[in-house]
Parts: C-alpha cells; sequence; structure tokens
C-alpha cells in the first residue's frame, strides 16, 4: 500500500463520534519519503475546512520554526495523532486516539522517516507508549524500534504562553543539530565536546 492509497481509504472513516462533526479527514502531506515527519494533536478549525495539518496560526509558528533550522514544509511530512477535528477544539478523547492510532503507525511505517518529532503531550505520549509530560521530554531523543523519537512542545502552546517561545526555538537549534549528526554520523566536529576542545 501507498501513502496517497491509505489516505483514500480513510476518506469516509466512521471508526470514531469525530467523523460526525469533521468537514473532511485531515491525514498528512508532505514527502513521502521524507526523512523527517512531524505529528501533532489533532485538526482544528483551519485544517478540517482546508484538509491540510498546521494551516493555522499554530502552523505559521511551525513553518517559522522549520525555516530557521533550514527545513521547509515540503521536504517534511506533517501528520496528527488523530484525522479528524474535535469538536470546539477539544482535546482528542482516550478511545478516539485509541480507534486512529493504527493508521498513524501505518502512515510512519510507510514514509519511514528516521525521525519523527512529536509536537505536544498527545502526539509524544501516543508514540513513546508513557504518561509522562512533555516538558521533561522535550528536546530530547529516545529511540523506538522503527525511528528515532524527538519531541517537542507543541507550537499552539507556544503560542499561548509567551515564555515557551525560547525553549521552543532552542528545542529547534537541537534538532538542527541531531538533524546534522543523523547526515554525517562520522562528523565528530558537531559532537558539543568539539567545541569545548576548541576553547
Ligand atoms: N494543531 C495540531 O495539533 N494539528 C494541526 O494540524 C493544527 C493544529
Amino acid at each position: 500500500m501507498t501513502i496517497d492509497e491509505l489516505g483514500k481509504s480513510l476518506h469516509d472513516c466512521q471508526k470514531c463520534r469525530l467523523a460526525s462533526g469533521r468537514t473532511q479527514v485531515v491525514f498528512g502531506v508532505g514527502n513521502p519519503h521524507a526523512d523527517i515527519m512531524f505529528v501533532g494533536e489533532a485538526p482544528g478549525l483551519h485544517e478540517d475546512k482546508q484538509g491540510e495539518p498546521f494551516v493555522g496560526a499554530a502552523g505559521k509558528l511551525l513553518t517559522e520554526l522549520l525555516e530557521s533550522i533550514g527545513l521547509s514544509r515540503k521536504e517534511i511530512y506533517i501528520a496528527n495523532v488523530v484525522k479528524c477535528r474535535p469538536p470546539d477544539n477539544r482535546n482528542p478523547q482516550p478511545d478516539e486516539i485509541e480507534t486512529c492510532q493504527p493508521f498513524l503507525l501505518q502512515q510512519i511505517k510507510l514514509i519511514n522517516p528516521q525521525l519523527v518529532c512529536s509536537l505536544g503531550n498527545f502526539a509524544t505520549q501516543t508514540l513513546l507508549g508513557q504518561k509522562v509530560g512533555i516538558t521533561k521530554l522535550r528536546g530530547q531523543t529516545f529511540q523506538r524500534p522503527d525511528f528515532m523519537l524527538f519531541p517537542l512542545l507543541h507550537p499552539a502552546a507556544a503560542l499561548h504562553q509567551g515564555n515557551l517561545r525560547i525553549p521552543m526555538k532552542e528545542d529547534f537549534q537541537k534538532l538542527k543539530t541531531v538533524l546534522e549528526k543523523m547526515k554525517n554520523p562520522q562528523n565528530t566536529s558537531l559532537a558539543s565536546h568539539s567545541t569545548e576542545a576548541q576553547e
């Protein structure tokens, strides 16, 4: 199955209560061969209308953060834990997450990225399988069987709590280093100890 076929197969999904309130399923967008994938929580109003993840205010911030480390939306893949908008943007419920989780896992398998960045608590806890808060996990790498997980604060949280903007930017700088190391695993000059050695 291709990623397009998986998306089409969910076009009329009725597996949970979110089907009744959505305009459309927001499956995912981006490079089907991406090395890096971002996973958010659930579509909001704009995503539900446009059929694409992260196109509202949080998406604008995500795009800026990506560009700050030289990444464009075109080269990555973006999806959400649940593919349909929860009413009034409420949190996705545990049973909705459970119902949609196999599709996210299948999506990750088909994209086969080296690194998955989980945005916020819901994506991080879903992909890590642990109920630990994002503030404890952010900015660190976790080896999962098929990919490396790099939890990040959710851009919407940084929009609502200005004090999270700086840690969020710092985590993206860490992400840049993680990506550089992934591309050049032999390049020890990127390791933090080499900076100390030059001083
Ligand atoms: N927040 C999310 O988690 N996902 C989106 O697609 C938009 C906002």
